[in-house]
C-alpha cells in the first residue's frame, strides 16, 4: 500500500513559505538558510520552487529518487524540483494542458542546471522505445552542443549561459516526446571580442584549441597556443575543474547524435577559426594626402589564412577594412576609416559572425529535433533565462536582460492571480480583493511605443544628426522626466538633483526588484549593432557556404537601403512572441538562488541572499500567493490527516469528507474566519491556524503513540503471558500425566500381584473343590457303577445263558485268526522260499491257498523291483529258456542253476581269436562245440559264435571261419528230450547256406544256445521266430540225404556223456545215458 505523506511531516524549518509565520525578509532568509544548512536545497512558495545552488552534488537525483516522486501529488512530499517536473508533465498528459517551466535567478544561481534535471526528469518518467529514446537524446545532447558555444566562463559562473534559452519540447497524446524547437535570447556577442577580467571567451575557442587533434589544427591553420589569439584572454585561459579537450569530444559526439554532417562540423569549426585569425588582424594608420589618417592592415598573414579558410579574396576584405561605401540619395561614396574605426569593423565582423553562426546552430538543431509527426502536440517549454542583473556598471544588455524579467514578473504576477482567482471561482469561494504590486507601469515605461525607453533609444538611434549616448540620455530626460520609476539627475526640475549616487551619465530606473543604475554609454552604439555594408558584402562573397549563409544581407542583388532593426527593436518583438507564448500556458516556477559568491558548498551569504530574494519579489511572491487564503488542501486529505483531533472523525469518519472537515473544525474551536469552505478544498487563511492544528496533531500523534505503545506492550505481555499459560498447561499436563503413569504403573503391579495371589487362591479352592468333586463324582460313579452292575447283573442274569455261546464263539474265532496270522509272520521274503505253514483249520482252506499266492506274488514283486536292467536280462533269458524247455528237455533242470555266461571263451581277451573277433560282429555267444561228423557221428570240437546276424563255426586253433550262416536262413532248431546236449540247425531250403547241409552240433551249453538263438529269433523284427522241435526223432539234411537222428535211452557205458553212431545211411543213433 502507498503511504499517505506529506509536505509537513519532518519538516525543516517550513517547507512551503506560504506557511511562514511571521512573513518578512528575515524570517524567509532564516527558513532559507535553516533548511540549506539540513540540505534542503527546495523549498516551495506554493507551486513555486525556491533552489538554492549547492555547489555539490547531493543524493538527491538517484533515480530511486525519480521514482519516488514519480506519480505523487505535490504537496506529498518534501519540496523537490521533481515535484514540479512532475506535476507539469502529468498535467501536460494527464489533463492536456500545455505547460512552462520558468527558470530565472541570476548567474550562477543554478537555472541551467535546473533545466537539464527537469529533462532528464521528464525523459526518465515518460515512455520508452527505440524512436523515443533517440528523440529524448537528441533533445539531451542539445545541451553540451549549444553550451560549448553560448556559455562562458564568468566571475560568477564557471559555465555562464552567456544567452536566454527556451525550449519547447513536444509531446504526442501518450505523453511521449516527439521533438523540440529551441528560441534562443541576445547572445552576449560582445565577449567574441573583450572579456572582462577573470573571465573567458566562449568555451568553443579552448575545447577547439585543447581538443582537436593536430591535424584539424592545421587545416584550420590554428595554433594550440592560446597566447597567440588577441580575443582570447590569457589569464584565466585554463579553468579548474574544466576538461577543455575532454569537452570537446563530447561537443562534437553531441554534434553528432544531434545530426550535424561531417561537413556542416568542419565548416562550423572553420568560421570558429575564422573568428580567431580575424581577432589577430592589426591595423596600422597611413596619412593621406587629405590629412586624415587611413587604416592599412598591419601583418597580413592572419588576413591571408582567414582569407583561404573562407574562400575570400583577401584585397575584398583588405578594402572593406580600410574604406566604408555610404549611400545618401541614390548616390554611392566611399569614405576611408581610421584605424580606430578598422577595429570597430573588424570586432563588429567578429561579433556578427559569432553571434549569426550562434543562431544558425541553433536553426539547425532544430531541424534536427523538430517533431516529425504533424498530429497536434502537447507542449512543455523550459525558460532558461537570465535573472535580474544589478551590476555596479550596468549598461545596454543589463538593461535588456532586467526588462526581460520584469515582463516575467507581470506574467508571473497576472497568471498567479488568476489561478488563484480562478481556484476561487473554482471552488465557489468569495473573491477578496488582493494588494500586490503591479509591474505593468515599469513594463510600459520601457517598451511603450510612443514613449518607452526602448522606442526612444530606436528614435534616436534612425535619428539623422549626430547621435550620441548623452543625445539620448537628454531625450530621456525630457520625455520620462515625470515617470516615478524614472530617476535622472539631468532632469530639471529633478528631485534627484542633489543625489550623488546618480551620475550625470546615468539613469536609474526603479524596477520591482530594486533601483539599477545605468550608464547610457554604448547604447546608440549596442543597439544600432552596426556592421558596414562592405564587410557583409564581403563576406557573401566567399566561397565558403555557410559563411554566405550567414550574410544574406551582403548579396548585390538585394540592397536594402532600409536599416536593420535594432538590437533593442528585435528584443523586444522576441520577447513579445515569448511572452505570449507563455501566456497560453501553465506556468510552472522555479527560481534559483546562489548562496553565496564563492561558487563554493556550505556558504550562506545572507545579504547576497537577501540580495536575490529581493529582486526575485519572492517575499511578494508569497503575500500574493498568501493575499487570500493562505493554505488549501483537500478535504479528503484534510480529513485524514486531523482526523485524530476529533473524536466524531476518529478514527473513521463516515460520510462525505467536507462534512467530516466541518465537523473537525468546529469541534477544534478554529474560529470561522480563518477558514473557508470551497467545493471540494478547505482554504486556511492563517498559516498560524495550520500550526495550531499541526502542532495539536503532533501532540496527538504522540498520544496515539503511546496509545498504541501501551495497546502494543499490552498485547505483547499478554501474548507472552498467553504462551507461558499455555507452556505451564502442556508441562503440568505432561508431569500429571508422567506422574499418573507411574503411580498407575505401581498400582497396576500392585493390583496383578494381589490378583495372582487372590486368583491362585481362588483356583488353589476350586481346584480343591473339584478334585473333592471328582473324587466324589468317582466314587459315585464307582459306586453307581457297582450299583448298576448290581443291577444290570441281576437284571441280565436270566437273559446271559442264551447269549454266551455267541459271545464265546466269536471271540474264540478272533483269538483263533490272531493266532494264525502271528503264525504266517514266520515265513521269508524270498520267492525261492516254498515254505508256507501247514493249515491250522480245516474251515481257513481256500483263504489259506489264496493267501499264499498273494503273499508270493507280493514277494516276487518286491524282489523284482530290486533288479537292475541287465540282471532283468538274464532272468528274462533264463525265463524264456524255461517257457521253452520246462518239462520238455531232460537236461533243462540242471541248467537252471547255471549262470548264462555267453562268451565262454572270452573272445576278447584270447589273442588267438583276435583275427575271429575282427571278423564278426559284436558275439553274443562263444562256446567250444563238437560238429558230429556225418559220416561216422563221431564229434569234432569246434568255436560256435552267435551274433544278432549269424552264427559261425571256426576250427579251435586257428580260429578260421568254417561256416558262417545269417540267421535267417536258419529255419528250425532240433534237440532231444534226453539230457543230452545235442542240437541241430536246420537251414532254410533253397538258402544259400543250404547247401552245406543242416548242422549237427553238441555242447555243453546247449540250453542257453538254443534260448539265445531263440531270442534273437523273438527280438528280431524282420525274421521269423526259429522253431525249437523237442523230440526225440527229426530228420537232419546232410547235402542229398535225409538223415533221422534218434535218441534211445542207454547204458552208461560210455560214462556220462552221450554217443553219437551211424547206423545206416539214413539212422544216426545217439545213446543217452539213462538218468
Ligand atoms: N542542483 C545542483 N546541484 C549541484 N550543483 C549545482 C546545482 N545547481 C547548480 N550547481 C552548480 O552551480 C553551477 C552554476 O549553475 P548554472 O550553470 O546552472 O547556473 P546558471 O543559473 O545557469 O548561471 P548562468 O546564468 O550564468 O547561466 C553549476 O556549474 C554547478 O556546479
Ligand atoms: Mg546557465
Amino acid at each position: 500500500m502507498e503511504v499517505k505523506t506529506s509536505l509537513l511531516d519532518n519538516m525543516i524549518g517550513v517547507g512551503d513559505m506560504v506557511l511562514l509565520e511571521p512573513l518578512n525578509e528575515d524570517s524567509f532568509i532564516v527558513n532559507l538558510r535553516n533548511r540549506f544548512d539540513h540540505n534542503e536545497i527546495y523549498t516551495y512558495i506554493g507551486s513555486v520552487v525556491i533552489s538554492m545552488n549547492p555547489y555539490r552534488s547531493l543524493p538527491i537525483y538517484t533515480p530511486q529518487k525519480v521514482e519516488e516522486y514519480r506519480n505523487r501529488n505535490f504537496y506529498e512530499l518534501s519540496p523537490h524540483i521533481y515535484a514540479l517536473a512532475d506535476e507539469a508533465y502529468r498535467s501536460l498528459r494527464d489533463q492536456d494542458k500545455d505547460q512552462c517551466i520558468l527558470i530565472t535567478g541570476e548567474s550562477g544561481a543554478g537555472k541551467t542546471e535546473a533545466s537539464k534535471l527537469v529533462m532528464s526528469y521528464v525523459a526518465a518518467v515518460c515512455g520508452k522505445g527505440q524512436e523515443v529514446n533517440k528523440v529524448k537524446e537528441q533533445l539531451l545532447q542539445s545541451n553540451p552542443v549549444l553550451e560549448a558555444f553560448g556559455n562562458a566562463k564568468t566571475m560568477r559562473n564557471d559555465n555562464s549561459s552567456r544567452f536566454g534559452k527556451y525550449m519547447d519540447i513536444e509531446f504526442d497524446f501518450k505523453g511521449d516526446p516527439l521533438g523540440g524547437v529551441i528560441s534562443n535570447y541576445l547572445l552576449e556577442k560582445s565577449r567574441v571580442c573583450k572579456q572582462p577580467r577573470g573571465e573567458r571567451n566562449f568555451h568553443i575557442f579552448y575545447q577547439l584549441l585543447s581538443g582537436a587533434s593536430d591535424d584539424t589544427l592545421m587545416k584550420l591553420k590554428l595554433d594550440r597556443d592560446f597566447s597567440k589569439y588577441n580575443y582570447l584572454s590569457l589569464d584565466s585561459a585554463n579553468v579548474n575543474g574544466l576538461d577543455d579537450a575532454a569537452s570537446f569530444r563530447t561537443v562534437r559526439n553531441a554534434m553528432q547524435i544531434v545530426g550535424f554532417m561531417e561537413a556542416e562540423v568542419q565548416s562550423v569549426l572553420e568560421l570558429v577559426a575564422a573568428i580567431l585569425k580575424l581577432g589577430n588582424i592589426e591595423f596600422k594608420p597611413e596619412s593621406r594626402v587629405n590629412g586624415f589618417d587611413e587604416s592599412r592592415v598591419k601583418d597580413k598573414n592572419d588576413l591571408k589564412e582567414m582569407c583561404e579558410l573562407l574562400g575570400i579574396e583577401q584585397s575584398v576584405l583588405e578594402r572593406a577594412f580600410s574604406y566604408r561605401t555610404v549611400e545618401a540619395k541614390m548616390e554611392k561614396m566611399s569614405t576611408t576609416l581610421n584605424v580606430a574605426q578598422a577595429y570597430y569593423a573588424r570586432d563588429a565582423l567578429a561579433k556578427n559572425l559569432y553571434s549569426r553562426l550562434f543562431s544558425w546552430l541553433v536553426t539547425r538543431i532544430n531541424e534536427s529535433i523538430k517533431a516529425q509527426a504533424k498530429t497536434r502536440h502537447k507542449v512543455m517549454g523550459v525558460l532558461d533565462i537570465y535573472g535580474f542583473e544589478i551590476f555596479e556598471d550596468n549598461s545596454f544588455e543589463q538593461f535588456i536582460i532586467n526588462y526581460c524579467n520584469e515582463k516575467l514578473q507581470q506574467i508571473f504576477i497576472e497568471l498567479t492571480l488568476r489561478e488563484e482567482q480562478e481556484e476561487y471561482i473554482r471552488e465557489d469561494i468569495e473573491w477578496t480583493n488582493i494588494e500586490y504590486f503591479n509591474n505593468a507601469v515599469i513594463c510600459d515605461l520601457i517598451e511603450n511605443n510612443q514613449n518607452g525607453i526602448l522606442a526612444m533609444l530606436d528614435e534616436e538611434c534612425l535619428r539623422p544628426g549626430t547621435v550620441t549616448d548623452d543625445t539620448f540620455l537628454d531625450k530621456l530626460n525630457t520625455i520620462c522626466a515625470e515617470h516615478q520609476h524614472f530617476e535622472s539627475r539631468l532632469n530639471k526640475n529633478s528631485k534627484f538633483l542633489t543625489d550623488h549616487s546618480l551620475p550625470h551619465s546615468c539613469f536609474r530606473i526603479q524596477h520591482y526588484a530594486g533601483k539599477v543604475l545605468y550608464r547610457v554609454e554604448g547604447f546608440v552604439d549596442k543597439n544600432n549593432d552596426l556592421l558596414y555594408r562592405d564587410l557583409s558584402q564581403a563576406m557573401y562573397k566567399a566561397t565558403h557556404s555557410l559563411m554566405r549563409q550567414l550574410f544574406p544581407e551582403g548579396n548585390p542583388a538585394k540592397v536594402n537601403l532600409k536599416r536593420p532593426p535594432t538590437a533593442g527593436f528585435q528584443f523586444k518583438a522576441s520577447v513579445g512572441v515569448l511572452m505570449k507564448n507563455l501566456q497560453t500556458k501553465n506556468p510552472n516556477y522555479i527560481r534559483c538562488i546562489k548562496p553565496n559568491d564563492k561558487k563554493v558548498a556550505h556558504i550562506f551569504t545572507d545579504s547576497l541572499v537577501c540580495h536575490q530574494v529581493r529582486y526575485l519579489g519572492l517575499v511578494e511572491n508569497v503575500r500574493v500567493r498568501r493575499a487570500g487564503y493562505a493554505f488549501r488542501q483537500p478535504y479528503e486529505s484534510c480529513l485524514e490527516r486531523y482526523k485524530m483531533l476529533c473524536k466524531k472523525t476518529w478514527p473513521q469518519w463516515r460520510g462525505p469528507a467536507r462534512d467530516g472537515v466541518v465537523v473537525l473544525l468546529t469541534d477544534c474551536s478554529v474560529p470561522t474566519e480563518e477558514f473557508a469552505y470551497g467545493r471540494s478544498k478547505i482554504f486556511i487563511r492563517n498559516p498560524r491556524t495550520l500550526f495550531t492544528l499541526e502542532e495539536r496533531r503532533r501532540a496527538c500523534l504522540e498520544d496515539l503513540a503511546t496509545l498504541i505503545q501501551k495497546i502494543y506492550r499490552g498485547w505483547k505481555s499478554r501474548t507472552h503471558f498467553l504462551l507461558l499459560k499455555k507452556s505451564q498447561v502442556v508441562v503440568a499436563a505432561w508431569y500429571r500425566r508422567y506422574a499418573q503413569q507411574n503411580k498407575y504403573q505401581k498400582i497396576k503391579s500392585a493390583t496383578l500381584v494381589m490378583q495372582s495371589f487372590i486368583r491362585g487362591w481362588k483356583a488353589r479352592n476350586i481346584l480343591r473343590q473339584l478334585k473333592y468333586e471328582k473324587r466324589c463324582k468317582e466314587a459315585v460313579t464307582t459306586i453307581a457303577a457297582y450299583w448298576h452292575g448290581t443291577q444290570v447283573r441281576r437284571e441280565y442274569r436270566k437273559f446271559f445263558r442264551a447269549n454266551a455261546g455267541k459271545k464265546i464263539y466269536d471271540f474264540t474265532i478272533q483269538r483263533i485268526m490272531q493266532k494264525y496270522f502271528l503264525g504266517l509272520k514266520t515265513t521269508t521274503m524270498s520267492p525261492m522260499d516254498n515254505t508256507w505253514p501247514a493249515k491250522p483249520y480245516g474251515f481257513l482252506e481256500g483263504a489259506h491257498t489264496q493267501l499264499r499266492r498273494i503273499f508270493h506274488l507280493w514277494r516276487c514283486k518286491k524282489y523284482r523291483g530290486q533288479f537292475t536292467e541287465e540282471k532283468k536280462a538274464v532272468y528274462e533269458e533264463k525265463l524264456e529258456a524255461s517257457e521253452i524247455f520246462k518239462d520238455k528237455k531232460a537236461l533243462y533242470p540242471s541248467s537252471v542253476s547255471q549262470p548264462f555266461k555267453g562268451d565262454y571263451l572270452e573272445i576278447q581277451k584270447n589273442p588267438k581269436y583276435q583275427k575271429l573277433n575282427s571278423a564278426v560282429e559284436e558275439v553274443l555267444l562263444a562256446d567250444l562245440v563238437n560238429k558230429i561228423n556225418r559220416a561216422n557221428g563221431k564229434g569234432s570240437p569246434r568255436l560256435f559264435l552267435l551274433t544278432k546276424s549269424n552264427f559261425v563255426l571256426a576250427d579251435q586253433k586257428t580260429g578260421q571261419v568254417k561256416a558262417s550262416v545269417p540267421l535267417p536262413d536258419l529255419a528250425s532248431v532240433s534237440v532231444s528230450t534226453q539230457s543230452d546236449g545235442f542240437f541241430a540247425l536246420k537251414l532254410k531250403e533253397g538258402s544259400a547256406s543250404a547247401s552245406k547241409g543242416d548242422f549237427l552240433l553238441s555242447s555243453e551249453h546247449l540250453i542257453e544256445i538254443i534260448t539265445k538263438l531263440h531270442h534273437i529269433g523273438t527280438t528280431a523284427a524282420d525274421r521269423d521266430q526259429i522253431n525249437i522241435d523237442i523230440s526225440d526223432e527229426f530228420l537232419v539234411q546232410f547235402k542229398q540225404d535225409k538223415v533221422c537222428v534218434k535218441f534211445i535211452q542207454g547204458g552208461p557205458k560210455n560214462g556220462n556223456s552221450a554217443a553219437c553212431k551211424r547206423k545206416n545211411n539214413r539212422l544216426l543213433e545217439v545213446s543217452v545215458p539213462s538218468p
